[in-house]
């Protein structure tokens, strides 16, 4: 399995913590990389680039002083999440940050990765790009990144239309890199699947929306645990772009989701000029994918992770694992 050298040694469990608009700050991001998943947030999810930076700081100290408190546990590299979609007025900015601060891995979505990719690759880091078809695994490959995460249908987010089964098999036919898988991931059991279809981790965002690190409403996570699959929404109505969302926070905004009219292949991404007076997408109207039906409680990220550990392991049905035991 084609895992990079960054993360060999590192993770507990061939699992990314996925970057999650308004919901993944430092707090998040650094229970999963203590418990051995990579986490990773939005560069934008700090209110500005000064932000950025104090984040970046605090998140590089607190890792490394417990690697060192640490030695022997799986303490993964953390990483950022960089949109970069022409609207975004923050790229430029935020990625000089990003090489400034030679952040190990990042991730790069709705837009072309070539310049990030180029500026990465320059101080060493990596760069996985997020694709919703085969076509943009092409694209990506062809900008040099080092993983493709494939969005498939189900998934929290801008998430795509696709199979898992279809869209692994197609990738892997010309790609024998990295594949981080996402979609409905939401179990240890679920994270062995993708290993077993030809993924190389698991990539999973709305698992962590209900837990305490988690930067959303107590309501909004509350919401993920009393919901199922058949209460999200898939729709390109909110932000341009189709994504999933709860019904329930759709009704609460007032809207009925029948009246919603499908914007697809808009040239602007919303949530970057969303528009005066009407209810936004992620902050009034709440993302999550069809993972939801088997989230329970709300808990400590590494609570989470633990369980998904132990449900990892039964599923692999004993097989030694090349990953750390915490
Ligand atoms: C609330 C929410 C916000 C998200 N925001 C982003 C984002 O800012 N950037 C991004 O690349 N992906 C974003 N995603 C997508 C995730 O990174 C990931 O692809 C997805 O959550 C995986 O599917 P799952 O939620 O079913 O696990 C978001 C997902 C959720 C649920």
């Amino acid at each position: 399995m084609p895992i990079p050298e960054l993360f060999h040694g590192r993770l507990t469990l061939p699992v990314i913590g996925a970057p999650m608009f308004l919901a993944s700050g430092p707090e998040l991001v650094m229970a999963q990389c203590k418990a051995g998943v990579p986490g990773v947030f939005p560069s934008v999810n700090a209110r500005s680039p000064g932000m950025l930076e104090e984040w970046l700081v605090r998140i590089e100290r607190e890792l490394e002083a417990f690697r060192a408190a640490h030695p022997d546990a799986g303490v993964a590299p953390f990483g950022v999440n960089l949109i970069v979609h022409s609207t975004n007025p923050r790229l430029p900015e935020d990625l000089a940050l990003v090489v400034k601060h030679r952040v190990p891995f990042m991730v790069t979505s709705v837009g072309k990765p070539a310049e990030a990719v180029r500026a990465v690759h320059a101080y060493g880091g990596i760069v996985f790009h997020d694709v919703t078809t085969v076509k943009y695994a092409h694209k990506a490959i062809e900008a040099g990144v080092d993983g493709l995460i494939l969005v498939c249908a189900g998934a929290g987010g801008h998430a795509g239309t696709l199979s898992p089964f279809a869209f692994v098999a197609e990738v892997r036919e010309f790609w024998s890199g990295p594949i981080a898988l996402a979609g409905a991931i939401s179990s240890g059991r679920a994270i062995r699947a993708a290993e077993v279809l030809g993924a190389d981790f698991a990539y999973l965002g709305t698992r962590f929306l209900a837990t305490t690190e988690a930067h959303v409403p107590d309501s909004y996570k509350r919401m993920i645990v009393d919901h199922a699959a058949a209460d999200i929404l898939y729709t390109s109505a909110f932000s341009g772009v189709p994504g999933n969302y709860l019904r329930p926070s759709i009704a609460a905004s007032g809207i009925d989701a029948e009246t919603l009219v499908e914007t697809p292949g808009k040239p602007a991404l919303k949530m970057f000029a969303p528009e005066a007076n009407q209810p936004k997408a992620w902050k009034d109207i709440w993302s999550a994918g069809h993972g939801i039906g088997t989230i329970h409680e709300i808990r400590s990220a590494s609570e989470v992770i633990t369980d998904l550990r132990k449900e990892y392991q039964e599923a692999s049905g004993g097989q030694p694992s090349e990953f750390i035991q915490p």
